[in-house]
């Protein structure tokens, strides 16, 4: 027996009017926000992602899918979705665009990694990128959007952490005095948190292994450190929140898993929970567009995993409206007005209403039985006598009433 790889599920039927309404929602506050929607390719070149999710990551360390294809060309299958929309907008020239150029996706995202309960190794993310403006009042604007996108869905009782990490002049003071800090505990440390003072110091502080927590609680700030711009940027951006009342709280802890973010980090996730069910998070990243080869260019984004946003509505019993499907059942009675039925379905569609066909010979009892299962609302008989007089049986599946309707009037009666 196959079944799915691990770490992936397949979406069936029963569960598609939630990924239809978030895709609604998406579109309807990207809208709101002034975003367009792009779509890049499922894969890449690797180097797009090693490069901007960077060397150090888990990402780019443990968790890429990546294949040599036959061409010999380095692909990996995209485990983020914001190196594609940078890649895209330095090689379609969207400088040339009014700035900042606002886009979102919707995409699956691929990472090899330890499946566990809201972690999968094929996802999927809405994402949205602001390109072009380094105004704090873009991220405020930014974390807004993300902060009234859970608001539409009814999700309540989320925090809100932010952080600043700072740029390329004032970063590399603050990882020195991070590896001097975690140096006097190295002993205390866990091995990874031992490999990470060594090639990527600021993930040491969102460590989740208990031991190491203290450690973290203490250490040096990164807005202890900022440059005067960045610390400028930072108090103009809490200003811009107090402005919009969003109920931000500082995390000095907050760093993010990929190494392309500058300043601004943030992330939502349930008030009650730990980190690991983080439903979404982003920030600055205004070194990215200049590393793939653009010009000089700072950018700012967000994105949430929808498969934990589902479990989210379904532990809250959030409704989702369902979706429109076919509400008539065509029956018929006797071989010979088979015919008329294919005819008749075939009518109906092209006068847009939705119709189900019974298919084989089936006894007319086994048609409504099988009418009344699919759940539509009404059946349409056809028979012998009926097709004489070019009239039809409509029964009301709800409660059983039958009446004679004429062919011609059938349309405007099931209307
Ligand atoms: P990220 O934090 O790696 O950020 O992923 C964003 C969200 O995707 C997470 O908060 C989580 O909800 C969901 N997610 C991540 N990994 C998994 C997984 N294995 N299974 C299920 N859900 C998952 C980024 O990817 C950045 N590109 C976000 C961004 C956009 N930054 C700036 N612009």
């Amino acid at each position: 027996m196959y079944q799915a790889p691990r770490g992936t599920s397949d979406i069936l039927p029963q569960e598609q009017a939630y990924w239809r309404y978030l895709e609604q929602k998406t579109a309807n506050i990207c809208q709101l926000y002034g975003y367009e929607r792009i779509d890049a390719p499922a894969f890449e070149d690797t180097r797009l992602f090693s490069r901007s999710v960077g060397e150090g990551t888990d990402i780019v360390e443990k968790e890429m899918y990546t294949f040599e294809d036959r061409g010999g060309n380095k692909i990996t299958l995209r485990p983020e979705g914001t190196a594609p929309v940078c890649r895209a907008y330095v090689e379609h020239g969207m400088h040339n665009l009014a700035q900042p150029v606002k886009l979102y996706y919707l995409a699956s995202i691929f990472r090899y990694e330890r499946p566990q309960a809201g972690r999968f190794r094929q996802h999927h993310q809405f994402g949205y990128e602001a390109i072009g403006d380094d105004d704090p009042a873009l991220d405020a604007e930014v974390i807004d959007m993300a902060w009234q996108f859970f608001r539409s869905l009814n999700l309540r009782h989320l925090s809100l952490n932010l952080n600043s990490i700072g740029c390329k002049t004032c970063r590399p003071e603050y990882l020195i005095a991070l590896k001097d800090y975690y140096a006097d505990y190295i002993d205390d440390l866990c091995a990874d948190c031992k490999t990470r003072l060594a090639r990527n110091p600021l993930r040491l502080l969102d460590c989740k292994k208990r031991s190491c927590q203290p450690i973290s609680d203490s250490a040096p700030r990164s807005i202890d450190y900022l440059c005067p711009q960045c610390a400028e940027h930072f108090k103009q951006l809490q200003r811009y929140l107090g402005l919009l009342e969003l109920p931000f709280e500082v995390n000095h802890r907050l760093v993010r898993g990929l190494d392309y973010y500058t300043r601004t980090v943030f992330e939502i996730q349930p008030e009650t929970e730990r980190a690991q069910s983080t439903l979404g998070g982003g920030g600055r990243y205004d070194g990215l567009i200049e590393e793939l080869g653009g010009k000089p260019t700072p950018a700012i984004g967000f994105a949430v995993g929808i498969e934990r946003i589902i479990s989210n509505l379904k532990k809250y019993n959030v409704p989702v409206p369902a979706l429109p499907r076919a509400q008539v059942f065509i029956a018929y009675v006797g071989d010979e007005v088979k015919d008329e039925a294919i005819k008749l379905a075939s009518r109906l569609r092209q006068a847009g209403i939705g119709v189900i066909e019974a298919i084989g010979s089936k006894s007319l009892k086994a048609q409504l039985r099988q009418a009344n299962t699919i759940g539509v609302q009404h059946t349409v008989i056809i028979g012998d006598q009926e097709l004489k007089t070019a009239t039809v049986i409509l029964r009301d599946m709800t409660n059983a009433q039958q009446e004679a309707v004429p062919l011609t009037r059938l349309e405007e009666r099931l209307r």
